[in-house]
């Protein structure tokens, strides 16, 4: 397998972690580009359950390279507890397997009580963040005053450093009425998160060129999806980082020439997490999904909003992040359905439109146009190969495939590794 990148094609939890994990048997690398531990990624491998943050879903396989890329943004308390819990699950996580960029960015308590204070202050305009601290982290990188990976490995000064920002920003903080940072509790907890992440600390751009010279495979684990890319999602209702696929090179410093596939992941129905439009959006998909006890978010644990297959978006992912093929996972979602509906374009102001629009005020304006399709109702998830699934499960996928102009190459019938079929 060529050096390969996965991104999201909706507003993430697209079920990526699977689709990497399946992939990841014929790869030798995986990295985590950007974002930082708002991401959720759930892989079910054996039996068991694994929930990734900041780990990439390499991790679960012995003898892959796992890799945090400069443009990660990385909360170490939270890594630590993400490690030890992995670590509890049977997992062994060493510095020869999960090696941290340098030049990663720090997110730091301070960020997270930036990040909660300033959603109280957005009042009815808030974005509905994971509250992780993202915006505040990258915001400190773009502005030039971030602490990197390297300041992991002198923790005397990283505290001192640390001390003197949680007093700065606690000011702020208190002022929105969210309890203040605690220096107390949290510099001994950042000291030893530092000690054990230190050796985890190196030049991951080296790392990942003398890999792909000595001819390993990389696989990139993107997080978040194309529509909360801060670029070319639904702005400002959108996450700090480039989540489309050229966001895998520069968050790696592995250059476009070396990248070969890229794979986009939709679920075959839409889900949202946060606030910001939403125009196919639909409560009685909601219901039935969340009465099956599907759709709850892995990192904050909040319902998903969610809706019908809006293949505007999707057609438009595809076209920005070039991909080569497309995963479609969640099939098995629909599986209840009499009717499934595709939304093929939008009603603006009178016009059929065919690309989402890109201010807010216009998508608000959009009314989906559907096409219907007749539902399999049949239980999808023992399937073995494409072969297995009805005609109108077929017919489905082959619509979808057309109006994204991509070929769809896996399939997800089921959460666990092996209910993932490759055409
Ligand atoms: P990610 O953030 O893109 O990795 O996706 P999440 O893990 O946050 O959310 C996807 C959810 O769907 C998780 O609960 C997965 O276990 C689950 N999942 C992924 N693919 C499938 C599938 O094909 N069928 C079913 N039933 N569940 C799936
Ligand atoms: P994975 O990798 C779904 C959403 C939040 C919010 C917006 C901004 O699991 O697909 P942030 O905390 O990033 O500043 O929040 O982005 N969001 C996600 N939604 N999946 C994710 O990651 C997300 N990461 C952030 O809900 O709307
Ligand atoms: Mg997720």
């Amino acid at each position: 397998m060529p050096n390969t990148i996965v991104v999201g094609a909706q507003w993430g939890d697209e079920g990526k972690g699977k689709i990497v994990d399946f992939l990841t048997e014929t790869a030798d690398v995986v990295a985590r580009a950007q974002g930082g531990n708002n991401a959720g990624h759930t892989v079910i491998s054996g039996g068991i359950k694994y929930v990734l943050h900041l780990i990439p879903s390499g991790i679960l396989w012995s003898n892959k390279l796992n890799v945090i890329g400069n443009g990660v943004v990385l909360d170490p308390i939270g890594l630590c507890e993400e490690i030890d819990k992995l670590r509890g699950q049977g997992l062994t996580i060493t510095s020869e397997n999960l090696i941290i960029s340098d030049c990663a960015h720090l997110a730091m308590p301070y960020h997270r009580g930036l990040d909660q204070a300033r959603e109280v202050q957005r009042g009815d305009k808030k974005i509905g963040t994971t509250g992780r601290g993202i915006g505040p982290s990258y915001a400190d990188k773009v502005e030039r005053t971030g602490l990197r990976g390297s300041a992991l490995r002198d923790p005397d000064s990283l505290c001192d450093e640390v001390a003197e920002r949680i007093k700065e920003h606690n000011v702020f903080v208190t002022s929105q009425g969210i309890a203040p940072v605690d220096a107390e509790v949290l510099l001994p907890k950042l000291r030893a998160a530092a000690e054990m992440l230190a050796p985890h600390v190196t030049n991951t751009v080296v790392a990942l060129h003398e890999a792909i010279e000595a001819g390993k495979n990389v696989l990139f684990e993107g997080a978040q999806g194309t529509y909360l890319d801060i670029d070319h999602g639904t702005y400002p209702f959108v996450t700090s980082s480039n989540t489309t696929a050229g966001g895998a090179c520069t968050g790696s410093g592995v250059p476009p020439r070396f990248i070969s596939d890229v794979v986009a992941v939709a679920k075959a129905y839409t889900t949202r997490v946060g606030s910001g439009p939403f125009i196919t959006e639909n409560d009685d998909i909601g219901d039935m999904l969340h009465n099956m006890g599907r759709e709850f978010g892995a990192t904050t644990g909040r319902a998903r909003r969610c809706g019908w297959l809006d293949m505007v978006l999707v057609r438009y992912a595809c076209m920005v992040n070039g991909a080569s093929e497309l995963a479609i996972t969640n099939l098995d979602g629909l599986d209840g359905l009499d009717e499934i509906k595709i939304c093929t374009a939008y009603e603006l102001d009178g016009k059929t439109i065919h690309y989402p629009p890109s201010t807010i005020a216009e998508i608000e304006r959009c009314k989906p146009i559907y096409e219907s399709h007749q539902g399999w109702k049949q239980d999808l998830s023992g399937a073995q190969s494409f072969a297995d699934l009805p005609p109108n499960a077929l017919a489905y996928l082959d619509r979808v495939a057309e109006l994204a102009r991509t070929p769809i190459k896996l399939l997800g019938i089921g959460p666990a590794r092996e209910q993932t079929l490759r055409r």
